[in-house]
């Protein structure tokens, strides 16, 4: 599929986005069966370096910032455990504390899950030699997302650099990681040129993990007043990959619910193939305002429903 055949597909809309998304279910199908993924996640910090213009985390916002202990961390993937999921998925606000903690747990939480479980994890970019380490004590996955590949965009969004993010996706690759990328649909400025290449950047890179979200725009950020993202052309966009990259892991993130209820099961049906359940402890988790103070968290109970109406399995 050549780029302009990717953005005629960006548009299509009823019938014709409906044999789109058949398309999808169908690579889906020939590759992963009927069988999804449930990860559970634990937000292991609100704290950022960073200032992205769409979060609500970011560093000029004052906000009570916490960062979880171990023992914290430990009793929330108790839960995790309890609930018969096997993957643990520690996400943060980049800042370099989360190295040393993350690198104490992951021993930890192998042990307590007696080596049955894969650690993914979502801090943002680091070092190659903190990536090594992370690596190193066990770490499986790492999801990172180029957001967008406009470079102009990214800068003024992110306030640094593509090449430096896409730089951190090589070190993950070359370290031998289960590395995610992905992007997000409707950002304020963004061409539907760029999102077909963001397509082909995820099949250049062969990642393993890809994760597409409509833009939520949250309150306190300077982009509280632009429209959010498309629904539609979030889910052409998952469907795209999908059918581009059949291997991949492709969530139905808690996004897609924040835009209307029953989005996640649009994204299962746009060719989706796994959903995180947050299991962040309730105290934490009122903190983490990643679309400000009502997003949607997801319950194991949510998960399950969703996959059923989906037709899927664990
Ligand atoms: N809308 C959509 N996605 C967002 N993210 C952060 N803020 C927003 C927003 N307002 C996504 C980014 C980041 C991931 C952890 O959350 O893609 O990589
Ligand atoms: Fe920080 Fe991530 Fe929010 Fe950017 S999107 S400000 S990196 S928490």
């Amino acid at each position: 599929m050549d780029k302009s055949e990717i953005m005629q597909l960006l548009n299509v809309r009823g019938e014709q986005q409906q044999v789109l998304f058949s398309q999808a279910r169908s690579v889906r199908f020939d590759h992963h069966g009927n069988k999804a993924i449930i990860r559970g996640v634990i937000e292991i910090t609100n704290s950022c370096q960073m200032n992205c213009l769409y979060c609500p985390m970011r560093r000029d916002n004052p906000m009570d910032r916490y960062l979880m202990t171990s023992d914290q961390i430990l009793e929330a993937a108790a839960s995790i455990r309890g609930s018969g999921i096997g993957v643990v998925f520690l996400q943060g606000g980049e800042i370099p504390a989360t190295t040393q903690l993350a690198g104490r747990v992951i021993p930890e939480l192998k042990k307590y899950f007696h080596g049955n479980v894969e650690i993914i994890l979502c801090l943002g970019n680091k070092t190659r030699s903190d990536f090594a380490f992370l690596k190193n004590q066990g770490a499986h996955g790492y999801i990172l997302k180029h957001e967008t590949c406009d470079p102009q965009l990214f800068m003024t969004l992110r306030q640094t650099t593509l090449a430096d993010r896409l730089a951190c996706m090589k070190d993950l690759m070359d370290l031998g990681y289960h590395v995610g990328t992905g992007n997000i649909i409707g950002l304020p400025g963004q061409s539907p040129s760029s999102i077909a290449e963001d397509i082909l950047l995820a099949v250049e890179y062969g990642t393993h993990m890809v994760s597409c979200a409509p833009f939520i725009c949250a309150p306190d950020t300077p982009l509280a007043s632009q429209p959010s993202g498309d629904i539609d052309l979030t889910l052409n966009t998952m469907a795209l990959m999908r059918i581009l990259n059949p291997m991949a892991l492709i969530p139905a993130v808690s996004a897609l619910e924040k835009i209307r209820p029953g989005g996640q099961v649009d994204g299962f049906n746009a060719g989706a193939n796994v959903i995180t359940v947050n299991f962040t402890p309730a105290r934490e988790k009122l903190k983490y305002e990643i679309y400000g103070k009502n997003r949607f968290s997801v319950s194991l109970k949510h998960a399950q429903l969703t996959l059923e109406a989906a037709g899927l399995h664990i």
